[in-house]
């Protein structure tokens, strides 16, 4: 299921999605804006974006908008997301990679075969497994 073709989105489509999602960024604080876009097992397409809070660790971080959003449909399964981040109002300069917390959410809501990409444009972008991201993470079927 983690065919591109199957899932009838390519990457690039993808990292478009993420890249307009950044401009939905709440970030008065850092002023850095990060877009998500994630794709679904079953195909379904979802875009996040981080959402800060004067409180600031009660910021969201742009995947885990786009995750909770596919998990509130149903969709439990993220086959592949794309990122993006950078200053507001200016192009990404340089790769965002997800943050631990991310990652997590992404051990918990990835398929076995997750792929992540970090993107600057649809032109410059880098693509990970998950388990390079984060190896040996900790799942739910260490307590089942
Ligand atoms: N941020 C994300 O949205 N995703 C990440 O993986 C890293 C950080 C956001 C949170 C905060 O709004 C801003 O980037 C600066 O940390």
């Amino acid at each position: 299921m983690n065919d591109l073709e199957e899932l009838a989105i390519n990457k690039e489509k993808l990292i478009t999605l993420a890249l307009e999602a950044r401009a939905k960024a709440y970030a008065p604080y850092s002023h850095y804006a990060v877009g998500a876009a994630l794709v679904t097992a079953d195909g379904s397409v979802y875009q996040g974006c981080n959402i800060e809070n004067a409180s600031y660790g009660a910021t969201n971080c742009a995947e885990r908008t786009a995750i909770f959003r596919a998990v509130f449909d149903g969709h439990r399964q993220v086959a592949m997301i794309a990122i993006a981040g950078g200053m507001e109002g200016e192009e990404p300069t340089d790769y965002a990679y997800p943050c631990g917390i991310c990652r997590q959410v992404l051990q918990e809501f990835g398929t076995k075969e997750l792929r992540v990409i970090v993107a600057k444009s649809t032109e410059d972008y880098k693509e990970y497994g998950f388990e390079e991201l984060l190896p040996f993470g900790f799942g739910g079927e260490s307590i089942r």
